[in-house]
């Protein structure tokens, strides 16, 4: 489901140079290899030209005890323009074997990327299958800037494992397309030993114990981005229900964090669903089949995380968080999950809905208004660095600084009381609709908020995204 990237100039150089780049096949149906990267100004390397993947059908082994983990992907994908050969980004582990369409394919591996060369070219707009199998202990990504210098991915924790992939980690615990702009359904079939169980996105189809393992088949139908994409063993409580707003919802939570509080599920379930129904009521309907959370003790060589992500229809958590994170985390189930990032620069139209989300929560609960939250964050001095990040373009490095989050949120507190309720709340409604389980970017939020206010913005979106200097006039 791919709606942006470089497959359509990779297509236009077959044309120019027919002869540049052959594979098998008849004359006439010249094939190019497919591309390295989908062209993300931050992440060259991240996704894969040339296809669009439908499903993931992942079928995965995970022992905690040696952490290992056993997969075999299976991938069902549309060539969007005539393949030689193609890439899919994965970092780490063993590939034992690869076909494609049943007939065993050669490949390569490249620093992340794994190579594969079909036994016959793939047609452009023809669909194929891939089955990728293989294995080992994922690495977690540590020393990277990129996540406020914090470890994630797949994390190893003391009854099983934990995810949080954003942006560029999917690809440690499975082959595919790791790009945003490249959403697909899945299903999870995950065994472990008998006693632990699993919990990931969408909702459990079936639940079985032989031999000494069980198997738990997990489904998301609804289009999802890799980073988003949470498989999660151990020893799990489960509370589930339906909201009052009638959204079915799933909340998982390692007994341990039950210790220092012993409310923790009631406490997960009750704010989680509190805030999908609240924040349905601001910004339209929930756009997945299923809400709750998932609660994990995780820590990284024994040091605590502070790991809260939007994976989709069930945020993870790393310990007991304020329910100001939970809002900020579901929150992204409308703004990331289902509208999410053309590619990595649009950061701030994740992280700065997801904080001005905060700001409706507090005021919701009567904690402090919009206006009052914005204030606190607006009253940092001009000299600080903070007000240096260009919140449209804040650099891979820091993507996840704190001006995309509370400048982000600012930028539509300002617009709001610049616009007036009425429109802004229809701009945000209207943005969610629009792109629902799509992709989209500033420049199409800059065009709505301009059509739907009928006002010139352009200097007002100048000062807030793309200045590098504390505004002081808008
Ligand atoms: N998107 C997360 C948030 O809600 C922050 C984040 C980015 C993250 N990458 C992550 C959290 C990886 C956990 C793991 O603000
Ligand atoms: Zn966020």
């Amino acid at each position: 489901m791919r709606n942006r990237g470089i497959a359509a100039a990779a297509a236009v150089f077959a044309i120019a140079l027919p002869g540049a780049a052959q594979a098998q096949g008849p004359p006439g149906q010249s094939s190019t290899p497919g591309a390295a990267g989908v062209g993300d100004p931050y992440f060259p390397i991240e996704g894969n030209g040339g296809y669009d993947v439908r499903t993931y059908d992942l079928t995965l082994g995970y022992d905690p005890a040696s952490d290992q983990l056993d997969g075999l992907a299976r991938i069902k994908a549309r060539a969007t323009q005539t393949l030689g050969s193609f890439h899919l980004d994965l970092q780490g582990l063993e590939v034992h074997s690869v076909t494609v369409n049943d007939n065993p394919a050669p490949f390569t591996r490249d620093g992340q990327e794994l190579i594969v060369t079909p036994h016959n070219r793939l047609r452009d707009g023809s669909t194929f299958n891939v089955a990728v199998d293989y294995g080992g202990s994922p690495q977690t990504i540590v020393g990277s800037p990129i996540v406020f210098g914090s470890p994630y991915g797949f994390l190893h924790t003391e009854d099983g494992n934990f995810i949080g992939a954003e942006p560029n980690a999917a690809s440690t615990w499975f082959p595919g397309n790791d790009h945003p702009s490249d959403k697909a359904s899945y299903v999870f079939r995950v065994t472990v030993p008998e006693g632990r169980s699993v919990i990931a996105n969408g909702r459990l189809v079936s639940q079985e114990t032989a031999g000494g393992k069980s198997t738990f088949t997990w489904e998301e139908l609804d289009p999802m981005a890799t980073y988003l994409a949470t498989v999660d063993t151990g020893n799990w409580v489960f509370k589930n229900g339906t909201t009052p707003g009638g959204v079915p919802e799933t909340v998982a939570v390692d007994p341990v964090l039950l210790d220092g509080q012993p409310n923790a599920v009631d406490f997960f379930y009750d704010t989680s669903a509190q805030a999908t129904d609240y924040l349905a009521t601001q910004f339209g309907p929930y756009p997945f089949m299923s809400t709750g959370a998932i609660a994990d003790n995780a820590t990284y060589q024994g040091r605590a995380l502070g790991f809260s992500l939007e994976t989709q229809t069930r945020p993870v958590y790393s310990a007991v968080r304020s329910s100001t994170t939970i809002a900020h985390e579901l929150a992204h189930q409308w703004f990331g999950d289902s509208v999410s990032v053309a590619d990595w620069h649009n950061i701030w139209l994740n992280e700065g809905f997801a904080s001005f989300a905060e700001y409706l929560w507090l005021a919701h609960l009567g904690t402090r208004t919009a206006q009052q939250s914005f204030d606190a964050d607006y009253a940092r001095p001009a000299t600080s660095s903070f007000w240096r990040i260009v919140v449209a373009d804040p650099q891979r490095d820091t993507m996840f600084a704190s001006a995309v989050y509370r400048r982000g949120a600012m930028t539509l507190q300002a617009l709001r009381t610049k616009i007036g309720d009425g429109p802004f709340f229809e701009i945000l409604r209207t943005w969610a609709a629009e792109h629902r389980h799509g992709n989209a970017t500033t420049e199409q939020f800059i065009a709505l908020s301009e059509r739907v206010s009928g006002r010139d913005l352009g200097q007002f979106f100048q000062t807030w995204l793309y200045t590098p200097q504390k505004p002081t006039s808008w």
